[in-house]
């Protein structure tokens, strides 16, 4: 069963520094949060997206990357590992470790060298490369909830916690 209470998909690295929850009742509110995001996402952070098969992680970061201006599709990276895109003058790395056997398998890969000052990551399945994959200045957990998703946002960093609570302060945006 999906529970909107079950407890943290995994449990974070760091402490973290705020915390809320936003319900997502429908696709265009998981890409309303994507759009919302998607400017307050600055050069070096390492966002997280944990959940489920179909949770919703994938469509939140293809509203966010179109929000940015790119124009092309935006796959899973479910087979590639990694996506690249260069939107706003800034390299976006879309990963997903979801075939992972184990948690090497990210060094084996040399994915580290993506995770740089000028770039953002965002990562789908963190928890397949645990012990590999640097921490993130945000989580995103999303939960099943009836027909919709419950959003846990996490901030593990002061970056973090600044995107966030500008973020909230913002929503629900006008007009949805
Ligand atoms: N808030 C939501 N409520 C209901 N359905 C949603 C919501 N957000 C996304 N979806 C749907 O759930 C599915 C999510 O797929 P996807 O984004 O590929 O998931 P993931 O990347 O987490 O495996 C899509 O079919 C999408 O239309
Ligand atoms: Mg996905």
């Amino acid at each position: 069963m999906h529970s909107p209470n079950s407890s943290p998909v995994h449990p974070l690295p760091v402490p973290s520094a705020h915390a809320f929850t936003l319900d997502l009742p429908d696709e265009e509110a998981t890409a309303t949060l994507g759009r919302e995001l998607a400017p307050l996402l600055k050069p070096g952070m390492v966002v997280w997206l944990d959940g489920e098969l179909g949770a919703g992680k994938t469509t939140l970061t293809r509203a966010l990357l179109r929000a940015l201006g790119h124009k092309g599709p935006v796959k899973s990276p479910t087979y590639t590992l990694v996506e690249v895109y260069v939107v706003s003058s800034i390299y976006w790395y879309h990963f997903d470790f979801y075939r992972f056997n184990h948690p090497e398998e990210f060094e084996d890969a040399g994915l580290g060298e993506y995770f740089r000052d000028d770039a953002v990551c965002l990562v789908e399945w963190p928890e397949k490369a645990a012990g590999h994959v640097p921490p993130p200045d945000v989580a995103l957990v999303f939960r099943f909830a009836g027909d919709g998703r419950q959003l846990e946002l996490v901030a593990a960093s002061e970056k973090g916690r600044a995107c966030l609570n500008t973020l909230q302060s913002r929503w629900p945006p006008a007009g949805n």
